[in-house]
């Protein structure tokens, strides 16, 4: 979205304002007069590539980025031999790690070719001291570090970094600010990511998000539904609010909100069709979200309800504040007020202390409460967090001989009850041209099940007609019914 900045109306010869975003507004002008002098000097517009590690909040993050490398006049690429490079980090996992030190080496090869070529890092992996600390000490060439509280800050650190020459380092500990309008380049026209709370206090005990994204703040509603409004004017029919626990959204606000009451607000906006959100914490999951899903007809029949262990004793250790039994309850009343909903989860296996019994507490769940599809993931150790101290960390080939199973048995649940549409009509969004198949586009479902279909590429955006003529297991192979062409 353009925000209508006159750069020329700027005057150099002030410092640069103290109010955000006009503060950044000044360094976007100052990095746009550097790009001028490269494009005088090389013939052509400098690149940047900002490749993006994690979940939808980093690639939020990276359309924000984005947005402001557009307005300084960088032109977007996906190649990685970019005039400026930026890794939006993920921390979650040990391997989420590895690979962005595995990729950095890379970067260093592609460097030495181009020496005036940035680097920067920025995300979740640059909130963790000792992370920063070996990047110093071993990857001199990198130029920028932030992390996940600064974005809204890249044209003033890239200033920095022009004009100082030296590696900029700049990672706050915590914020309470949420800087507004600062220019966002969205990867979909027609549908996109909306925060609506930044930060997570819930505090499991394996989990380092609350560490490295800092304490809950929920954004205003009024700021929230105008941009929404704003992304609607811009051609958005779908939007996806974000936040690590949506369920608790509001409670902090000045006047405070559930997240029933800001869905129930969202739905009122003009031609927006669908809202999906993410994440529901269970312990959380209020009756009167369960109504404001049934009720309202824009919300999306699908929640992701991460489960993470079917043991009581392992989710107590998890300080998930909820037993297999409540959860399984929550799950009955859900089924019960919105009987088509698609149902999907996250599950951790071989949490410390983890015993085959309690694995088969998980197997259970799965069995009874029958996802849609689920995220099954090794328990990896994270400095810093409860779980990283608690003894009888389970063996590694005992973890594997789980994970396997589960996600065997996932894998055929999910086949079966995916299928469950087959044979009938279905509103689907058109989001891509098919990967496979020329002349056909990918699109989804309400309850966020792919459907490919044949169709023509300006159908992209609109959401159409399809009858679901054959299910694949975790997909469908449809065509487009007559009202919906
Ligand atoms: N806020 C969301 C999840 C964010 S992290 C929620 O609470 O549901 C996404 C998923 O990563 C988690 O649901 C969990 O299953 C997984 N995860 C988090 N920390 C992990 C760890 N240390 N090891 C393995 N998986 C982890
Ligand atoms: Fe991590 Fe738990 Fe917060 Fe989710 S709710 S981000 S798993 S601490
Ligand atoms: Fe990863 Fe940070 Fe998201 S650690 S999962 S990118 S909040």
């Amino acid at each position: 979205m353009e925000q209508n900045i006159d750069f020329d109306k700027i005057d150099w010869a002030l410092p640069p304002p103290e109010e955000e975003p006009e503060r950044q507004y000044y360094f976007i002008g100052k990095c746009r007069r550097l790009v001028e002098e490269f494009e005088k000097k090389t013939g052509r517009a400098p690149t940047a590539c900002i490749q993006t590690f994690g979940c939808q909040m980093n690639f939020r993050d990276s359309e924000k980025l984005s947005g402001i490398l557009e307005q300084i006049g960088y032109q977007e690429t996906d190649d990685e031999r970019a005039d400026f490079v930026l890794y939006n980090t993920c921390t979650v996992r040990e391997n989420a790690n590895k690979r962005v030190y595995g990729r950095l080496g890379y970067l260093n090869t592609l460097k030495k070719k181009n020496p005036d070529m940035i680097i920067a890092l920025c995300g979740c992996m640059m909130q963790e001291k000792e992370v920063v600390e070996r990047i110093k000490k071993s990857y001199r060439f990198v130029d920028i570090i932030f992390g996940t509280h600064n974005i809204f800050r890249l044209a003033e650190l890239l200033c920095q970094r022009l004009e100082e020459k030296k590696m900029v380092v700049d990672v706050w500990e915590g914020t309470d600010r949420i800087v507004e309008e600062l220019p966002v380049e969205r990867k979909y026209p027609f549908k996109s990511g909306v925060n609506i709370m930044f930060g997570c206090n819930n505090f499991c005990s394996y989990c380092i998000v609350p560490y490295v994204r800092g304490r809950e703040r929920s954004r205003r509603p009024e700021d929230i539904l105008s941009e929404i409004r704003r992304l609607v004017a811009d051609g958005v029919v779908e939007v996806m609010l974000l936040g690590q626990n949506v369920n608790s959204y509001g409670k902090n606000l000045e006047n405070p909100i559930t997240f029933a009451q800001l869905l129930s607000q969202v739905s009122q906006i003009d031609g927006l069709e669908r809202i999906r959100f993410m994440t529901s914490h269970p312990k959380d999951l209020s009756d009167e979200l369960i109504q404001a899903m049934a009720r309202l007809s824009k919300v999306c029949h699908h929640l992701h309800l991460p489960v993470q262990s079917g043991s009581t004793r392992i989710l107590k250790e998890m300080n998930r504040r909820y037993t297999k039994e409540q959860y399984l309850g929550l799950v009955e009343k859900i089924r019960k007020a919105i009987p088509d909903i698609s149902l999907t989860t996250d599950i951790i296996v071989g949490f410390p202390g983890e015993t085959e019994e309690d694995f088969l507490e998980t197997m259970d769940i799965v069995e009874k409460v029958r996802y849609d599809s689920a995220f099954t993931f090794i328990y990896s150790k994270r400095t810093g967090t409860p779980a990283a101290q608690m003894a009888d960390q389970v063996p590694e080939d005992v973890v594997k001989d789980r994970f396997d199973r589960l996600l065997k048995r996932i894998q055929e649940i999910s086949a079966e009850v995916c299928g469950r549409d087959v044979h009938t009509v279905q509103k689907v969004l058109a989001e891509e041209p098919d990967d496979h198949l020329e002349g056909y586009l990918t699109g989804r479902m309400d309850n966020n099940t792919l459907v490919h279909f044949p169709g023509d590429v300006s159908l992209l955006g609109k959401i159409v007609d399809v009858y679901l003529e054959e299910s694949k297991g975790f997909y469908y192979m449809g065509r487009m019914t007559a009202s919906g062409s």
